[in-house]
């Protein structure tokens, strides 16, 4: 006898083979002389009816406990099933509840509940549809990008998580001390960090694209997925204090093989979930973002439109659109900006390039101009930043001058700038906000409803 999951089952023949199902009851019917189970394995977004015939299965002892949220093993025979929403389901010959579930206080009753209360029921919210789709999805799209990279010869790489060196420069880091706080030691009126555990300042980091370059420069393409951790205090629906970031580097590469890949790269990905998560995605188009998988379609089939981020700025003045934050060449693109972009002028997802060289960090390959730096940000409708890419500084006395300038400890990143010293090669790559592509595909409104565990400014349950 087989124990199988029912989004197996429900693709099979029904020819009355015997089979045990193991789930939990989303709904019980009971109309005394045939009960029905919808059960749900987290398997898929479907439900498998049970069938309990009263005269066939004596249900007097558990009958209380046949309630929703009760976990259940079920043994019966497959067949075809009247429904036509349904081919097939299963004649219960007996059923255990393994686990029950007391109906007065169980959370989750059969009515929609809000996203901000099931965060606060973070250990019960995957028995929902909308969350455990989005973890389904979640974990398609992990499965493409390291197809995609796998396929394409990169090396994954895992960079670390403690770190001594500020990846961004922008000082968005979380300290890892065992240093005791209540009598922290001091030299000279400053922390001692001699003393901690590392015998330096470490933090968690905030990327793994510097630790990747060094592979890169001797491995040719590689990439990391991993944990990264922003101590931002901004409490918005596309920023986590701790998300996760696929980051490719590749040698001898500039700014437009970097954006080729990473327009490639997105498209399979989410070609990839349209394939493999037909049932999960014609929710998320029902339910949540209508209309989402027609966008996804027309963007695997479409070209990103490239523009310079002067150009964008032009586009923005131009508007006749009322802006929170005001636009003039030189300020940073606030996500107000990169969603008019994306989603009134072009409808189209954006490759940005050759920001002001100020507002983007030091690594970033200066172009001739001496204002502008090859970096390109992609942005899509209605997330606005998806990924942050560039072309790297590859030349030492340009690099050096770069982090004088913002006022970075230079004799900390001499092994960064070794690598421009011995072999320097042409090279390029990009991030990709895990979370935020998670949320593009679903449609899920709020970044904390596409990662198991959210961890933002102030909120750091279970
Ligand atoms: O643009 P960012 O800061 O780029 C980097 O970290 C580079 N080191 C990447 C590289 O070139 N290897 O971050 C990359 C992406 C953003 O485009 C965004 O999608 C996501 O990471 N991201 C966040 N996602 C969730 N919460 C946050 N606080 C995020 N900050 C950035
Ligand atoms: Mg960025």
């Amino acid at each position: 006898m087989k124990n199988l999951r029912i989004k197996q089952i429900i693709s099979m023949k029904a020819d009355n083979q015997e089979m045990t199902v193991h789930g939990w009851i989303r709904s019980f019917r009971d109309s005394k002389a045939v009960c029905f189970i919808a059960l749900n394995d987290g398997s898929c977004l479907s439900n498998l009816q049970i069938v309990i015939d009263r005269d066939k299965v004596d249900l007097t002892n558990i009958i209380s406990d046949l309630t929703t949220g009760a976990s259940v093993a079920v043994t019966g025979q497959l067949v075809a099933s009247p429904k036509p929403e349904q081919p097939v389901e299963l004649d219960a010959q007996t059923v255990q509840v393994l686990g029950p579930s007391p109906s007065e206080t169980y959370p989750l009753q059969k009515k929609r509940h809000s996203f901000e209360f099931l965060r606060e029921i973070a250990h019960l919210r995957p028995r929902t549809n909308t969350f455990s789709a989005v973890m389904r999805v979640r974990n398609a799209l992990s499965f493409a990008i390291h197809h995609y990279f796998q396929e394409h010869g990169f090396l994954y790489i895992q960079t670390p998580i403690i770190t001594a060196s500020d990846c961004e420069g922008a000082g968005e880091m979380f300290q890892v001390t065992t240093l005791p706080l209540d009598n922290i030691p001091k030299e000279n009126n400053s922390i001692d960090f001699s003393k901690d555990f590392f015998g330096k300042k470490a933090s968690l980091t905030v990327s793994g694209q510097l630790e990747g370059e060094i592979m890169a420069l001797a491995l040719g393409n590689i990439y990391t997925f991993g944990p990264t951790f922003r101590a931002e205090h901004s409490n918005t629906s596309r920023h986590l204090a701790e998300f996760w970031m696929v980051e490719p580097e590749m040698a001898f590469c500039d700014i437009n093989g970097d954006m080729d890949i990473a327009e490639e790269f997105l498209k399979y990905i989410i070609s990839h979930v349209l394939e493999n998560c037909e049932e999960d995605m014609a929710f998320f188009d029902k339910w949540v973002d209508p209309g989402k998988l027609e966008v996804l379609q027309q963007i695997v089939k479409s070209s990103f439109t490239r523009i310079t981020y002067t150009q964008a700025i032009e586009e923005l003045l131009k508007s006749k659109e009322k802006f929170e934050f005001k636009v003039e060449w030189g300020i940073d693109l606030q996500s107000e900006h990169e969603k008019f972009l994306t989603e009134k002028v072009y409808n189209n997802p954006v490759i940005i390039t050759d920001y002001p060289k100020q507002i983007k960090a030091f690594y970033m390959k200066q172009n001739d101009d001496g204002k502008t730096v090859r970096a390109m940000d992609i942005l899509v409708p209605r997330i606005g930043e998806i990924i942050g890419g560039s072309e790297r500084e590859d030349r030492l006395d340009v690099l050096t001058a770069r982090l004088k300038d913002q006022n970075l400890p230079v004799e900390e990143y001499w092994w960064y700038l070794e690598l421009r010293k011995y072999g320097s090669a042409p090279h390029a790559g990009f991030g990709l906000g895990f979370e935020r592509m998670v949320q593009f595909v679903t449609g899920m409104q709020n970044i904390r409803d596409v990662i198991p565990f959210p961890r933002a400014y102030g909120s750091a349950e279970f």
